[in-house]
């Protein structure tokens, strides 16, 4: 099967003589998909309802007789510039009620009916022109949904939001009953009262926070599914839009549901040594998205961004080692942004696969290397089993939006990041090598042996239910602090933390929360919280935890861990019970990366699950087990010797005792 390899593709940017060297070029590099088209509004509908489609024809025909499949996009992602002059309420405003401006991209309200009839008048267009098209292999539609305005705040949103609320709840009593209104006089007298959480004189009220996240991914949901629904009357073409990794406004979850293939953008910092774990883990979020099918890296830049303070460039081999850490992982196609490298905009210096040095260059060397390997790989002798299969993995990490949404609000017990916490277990497993799933609380976890439920601070019964059953059915369930403190509608579960199912399968309870905390410095800039002293056979000693900790209190559990120092010096920081036929672990603090380590070794260790041996000699080889295939990939800057038996079908050469460069790739068949 292909591996699609190409990228976004911008010919309105160039004069046409320019075309025909592009399709050339793409024919020397691999490119077998290009993603047409995605700001292309104001050039496809110059004027209102005046439409000139002639030269994209041109660009399809090119594209098609070069033997390019094009992934067409609904261009509704940045309308022109006469939307806003003829609707200027179709302009987004912000929480403090500023109005965004024209002039830069994405500046539409996503509840606006003008700007999703005007989109949609568009995709109809489209599709009929299109949808027959020899080339067409995918719809892209719109483009990252939310990336730069998530949340609206304008009248018309507003007047969404009450209608949502009017849906959701029936009647003013049971909104007021679920929001806690009797709390700060916030009674409402009826849903034209509400207004959308815009800047207050202080904390805004959590529950009406919380709906508004669920609201505002909602709504863009709702422009997404309306562009979907327009496309399905006419093509049974396969339909996408392309995810951000893990982007907090946008709940994947709900969305995953509605896209034919999940695709998904990321650019992880080469700057940061933590990269190549961070977008280890944003991988894995894409797989699960999808049920473990299959998915495409949709945009990654061949070398620098523009868009942060500093833009480092790719090191030599960078981009082709996290390249195939998509495919390990899951890719079945390594797409970049953008083909040609922008001469004007403020997107020029924003890498391209072109790049503005033309083909003597080394990110076109680099782009022609993988494109041709790629190629290789989709029609060599045995390796076409690689696209198309599965990536299996054993335990799990159970991720949820409005705990991620709720867990970050202020008036909370201390400042967590949840995607740094989630991230810290994903580490802590991929460094033994292990592949980690994310799921749903209340998701099939029954091909598990183990998952893991951190800062899962808002949990229905259900996903309760589901959790503790995992365990009961012989699963290992470790449940991090902050988790099920309260329900959906964010009131707290009382009689103890962790609520009553919880309590009964971890055999403990949370007295008081006791995180730790630097003295009130806001004045003169903050401080850093002292770690915590913890110790434990299960740390091998002595260790620290952050972030949190709290005062647990065991019923029916065996302590592992006790916090050391402080008000809770010899309080349990770390408890396991046996909880019908599996196990029920709780931990009360983030340990320190390798206190947590060891940890989860002994977590896996007692729910039999294999680790997988080292690979190399080298810790900063990551190795995926991908079908018939291990992928090894070394992160590191020293060159590392494989061990693994097998051989490596980019080279032909016996796996074993193989030098990996820094940056070196190899996938073996074993
Ligand atoms: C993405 C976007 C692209 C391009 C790219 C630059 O967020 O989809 O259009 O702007 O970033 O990194
Ligand atoms: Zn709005």
């Amino acid at each position: 099967m292909t591996i699609w390899y190409g990228g976004d593709y911008n010919p309105e940017q160039w004069p046409r003589e320019v075309w025909p060297d592009d399709v050339r070029l793409m024919n020397r590099a691999g490119v077998n998909l290009a993603t047409v088209g995605v700001f292309s509004w104001a050039k496809l509908e110059p004027r209102p309802g005046e439409y000139d489609f002639d030269w994209l024809d041109d660009v399809l025909d090119g594209l098609h007789a070069g033997g390019v499949r094009v992934d067409l996009a609904t261009a509704t992602a940045s309308p022109p510039p006469w939307l806003a002059a003829q609707h200027p309420e179709t302009l987004p405003v912000t929480e403090d009620g500023v109005r965004l401006s024209t002039g830069s991209r994405q500046q539409y309200c996503p509840s606006s009916p003008v700007y999703r009839e005007r989109a949609r008048r568009l995709v109809e267009r489209l599709v009929e022109r299109y949808a027959e098209h020899p080339a067409l292999e995918l719809w892209h539609v719109n483009n990252e949904y939310g990336c730069h305005v998530s949340h609206c705040y304008c009248e018309v949103s507003a007047a969404a939001f009450r209608t949502w609320l009017e849906a959701k709840y029936g009647s003013i009593e049971e909104l007021n009953r679920v929001w806690g209104t009797a709390f700060w006089s916030q009674r409402y007298d009826s849903f034209a009262e509400i207004e959308p959480p815009r800047t207050a004189p202080s904390f805004p009220n959590p529950t009406q926070l919380l709906d508004f996240d669920r609201f505002s991914s909602d709504e863009l949901l709702a422009c997404y599914r309306a562009e979907v629904e327009v496309i399905r009357a006419a093509s049974d073409v396969r339909i996408t839009t392309n995810f951000m990794g893990f982007f907090k406004p946008v709940d994947y979850w709900k969305w995953a549901q509605h896209v034919d293939i999940v695709s998904d953008d990321t650019y992880p910092d080469p700057a940061d040594p933590v990269s190549s774990a961070y977008a280890a883990m944003v991988r894995d979020l894409m797989r699960s998205l999808g049920g473990g099918a299959p998915w495409l890296l949709m945009e990654q830049s061949p070398s620098a961004v523009n868009w942060r303070e500093q833009n480092a460039a790719k090191s030599p081999g960078q981009m082709r080692a996290w390249s195939y850490q998509a495919v390990a992982r899951g890719a079945d196609g390594v797409l970049f942004f953008q083909w040609r490298q922008s001469q004007a905009g403020s997107e020029k210096f924003h890498s391209g696969m072109v790049p503005h040095g033309g083909t003597d260059t080394r990110v076109w060397r680099e782009i022609e290397q993988l494109g041709t390997e790629l190629r290789d790989l989709s029609g060599g002798e045995g390796t076409a089993s690689l696209s198309g299969s599965r990536v299996p993995a054993h335990v799990a990490i159970a991720l949820d939006w409005e705990s991620w949404w709720a867990i970050e609000q202020p008036a909370s017990p201390t400042s967590v990041s949840y995607l740094e916490t989630l991230f810290a277990w994903h580490r802590a497993f991929t460094a033994l090598g292990l592949v980690v799933d994310f799921v749903r609380a209340d998701g099939d976890l029954s091909t598990y042996r183990v998952v893991v439920a951190p800062a899962h601070l808002v949990a229905t019964d259900a996903q309760l239910e589901n959790l503790a059953g995992f365990a009961e059915a012989g699963g290992t369930l470790v449940v991090g602090f902050g988790t099920a403190i309260t329900d959906e509608h964010l009131h707290v579960r009382l009689g103890g933390y962790l609520g009553e199912r919880l309590r009964q399968t971890l055999g403990v309870w949370i007295e008081e929360f006791a995180p730790p905390a630097a003295p009130d410095l806001r004045a003169r800039g903050g401080g850093t919280p002292p770690p915590v002293p913890l110790t434990g056979d299960i740390f091998g000693g002595d260790a620290t935890g952050s972030v949190w900790a709290e005062s647990v209190r065991v019923e029916h559990a065996e302590t592992l861990a006790t916090f050391t120092g402080g008000a809770l010096a010899g309080w349990p920081a770390v408890t396991r019970r046996a909880a019908g036929a599996g196990h029920a672990w709780y931990v009360a603090t983030l340990p320190e990366p390798a206190a947590l380590g060891r940890l989860v070794s002994r977590v896996v260790e007692e729910a039999g699950v294999e680790v997988p041996a080292a690979v190399a000699n080298a810790g900063d080889v990551e190795a995926v087990r991908r079908g018939e295939f291990v992928i090894a990939i070394n992160h590191g800057r020293q060159t590392a010797v494989l061990r693994l038996e097998g051989t490596d079908v980019l080279t032909g050469a016996p796996a074993s005792g193989l030098e990996l460069p820094p940056q070196g790739v190899a996938i073996v068949r074993s």
